[in-house]
């Protein structure tokens, strides 16, 4: 994306990339888009592909590739043991972040398993800027519990604060010291906190976070995943680093962490993930895990010909001519949104456009899963997939309550270079439609409930017939039309 300015005075994000792989889309009818939400369970993970126009379910593992990526995935080289394309993946992540040690895993979730299986135990706290579900998970599983310490501003939806993803550093200090910093065994920091809106913190506050763990003599472990967008808004959003390289900006980040982690989904636009650290004791600690869940140490899961690929998307993500490209499409479509007056979290932030449902739909409670039903409702009326992400993406109490969400929002994720300008306005267009026929819209309840991680593959119906309303009221005003 480019700062060019148009004649006619519209902001409009210019790609800086031109289209040379198509894949054709199918547009179901309405009628179709209800049969098969139904046949899902009203969970949008359980769609199959063939039924989904444009799939916002989430930016992993579907960004577009550049020519180069591909190019590099012809020349990868294969062995079990030893491979040149470690050797050049091991030397891009060591270029960008100046880090000595790689250990590849298959994904970021991975990622988390092995740091957590060596780092926490019973009784353990990490506190962290905000969850995320599989890095929660992880902690969880290993006995030890997490704490929140985002700062207020954080849970707001609509605010001028650039970033809500930074840490309450008081809070964190509170933690530390309640739980005794030698059950403090990481503190955790998420770049572009993924469930408050792909939210960013800022660099100022991760020097201030890393004060507080060499005080307490704790480490400080970064979640890279969504690093991309939290550079940009850092070079935008950020005074100090206006005049500073995406690279000197990533340099210093990665200078103030133990141990880097991501997941190569989103970070270097390919599939897989990886930890990186300069820390010999951390490596050997955590490399025998790799060898035990992951594969032997030069390829960790990953397909030798993804890891060409990511080694090239890390470079290409030191391009703020190429990062921008998501943040600046996400905004565009909040933008839409907000002049319709759709509810969505402000400012727009990285990995998609978020929607406020408990304020879209503030007729159904939250046992009733709004966000749920909301993203349902968007796939009936557009055929877009977007996520939950709310108290559906909880997980119960232990007695069976249900903790509700501090939000409830549905995530209409951009994909990076996926999309055009077309398809964006008309997934707004839809959803603004929808906004004007809120009222139809019910909740849901589960028939099927699994324990772990519920959302990706539980199975849930409408409390009513709201569904087929919704439908019949496209059908009425759209005639016609898809
Ligand atoms: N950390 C963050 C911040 C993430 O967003 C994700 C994945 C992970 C870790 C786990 O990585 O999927 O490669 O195992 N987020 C995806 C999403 C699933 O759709 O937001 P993974």
């Amino acid at each position: 994306m480019s700062q060019v300015k148009f004649y006619s005075g519209e902001n409009i994000p210019l790609e800086m990339h031109k289209v040379r792989i198509v894949q054709k889309l199918n547009l179901p009818t309405v009628e179709e888009r209800l049969e098969a939400m139904k046949g899902a369970g009203f969970n949008t993970f359980l769609l199959q592909n063939k039924d989904v126009f444009m799939d916002m379910l989430t930016d992993s593992g579907v960004n577009a590739m550049s020519d180069r990526q591909q190019a590099a995935m012809m020349q990868a080289d294969d062995s079990y043991a030893g491979s040149e394309t470690f050797t050049r993946l091991q030397q891009a992540l060591e270029n960008i972040f100046g880090t000595k040690y790689f250990l590849p895993t298959h994904q970021g979730r991975a990622c988390e398993n092995v740091i957590s299986q060596t780092y926490v135990t019973a009784g353990s706290v990490v506190p962290m800027n905000y969850h995320f579900t599989t890095s929660k998970a992880h902690i969880v599983l290993n006995g030890g519990r997490v704490e929140e310490v985002y700062k207020d501003e954080a849970l707001n939806i609509t605010s001028n604060n650039p970033f809500k993803g930074d840490m309450d550093i008081a809070k964190l200090r509170a933690v530390i010291e309640e739980a005794g910093a030698e059950n403090v065994p990481f503190v955790r920091m998420e770049a572009g906190t993924n469930l408050i809106g792909g939210q960013p913190h800022s660099l100022a506050n991760m020097k201030e976070v890393r004060k507080v763990c060499d005080e307490y003599g704790v480490m400080l472990v970064l979640d890279a995943s969504l690093l991309a967008d939290n550079l940009h808004f850092i070079k935008t959003r950020e005074e100090a680093y206006q005049n500073k390289s995406i690279r000197e900006i990533t340099r210093e980040i990665a200078d103030l962490a133990d141990i880097i982690y991501f997941s190569a989904r989103k970070l270097g636009n390919a599939r897989g993930g990886g930890i990186c650290t300069n820390n010999e004791e951390a490596y050997m600690k955590m490399r025998e895990y790799i060898t035990l869940y992951e594969g032997f140490l030069t390829y960790g899961g990953m397909s030798v010909r993804e890891m060409e690929a990511i080694a090239v998307g890390l470079e290409e993500t030191m391009d703020e001519e190429m990062i921008n490209q998501g943040p600046q499409f996400i905004q565009f479509m909040t933008e839409e949104l907000q002049k319709r007056g759709v509810p969505v979290i402000t400012p727009a932030g990285g990995l998609g456009c978020h929607i406020d449902a408990r304020s879209f739909l503030p007729h159904v409670a939250q046992q009733d899963y709004p966000a749920g039903a909301l993203a349902s409702a968007i796939y009936i009326a557009s055929g877009a997939r977007g996520m939950e992400r709310g108290t559906m993406s909880e997980q119960r109490n232990e007695d069976g309550t249900e903790p509700l969400a501090n939000m409830e929002l549905v995530r209409m994720a951009l994909p990076r270079r996926v999309f055009t300008m077309s398809q964006v306005k008309y997934a707004a267009d839809r959803i603004a439609w929808l906004y004007d026929n809120r009222d139809l819209i019910g909740g849901l309840e589960f028939v099927e409930e699994p324990n772990v991680l519920r959302f990706f593959f539980g199975r849930l119906q409408a409390t009513s017939n709201w569904p087929e309303q919704l439908a019949k009221k496209f059908r009425e005003d759209f005639g016609n039309s898809l």
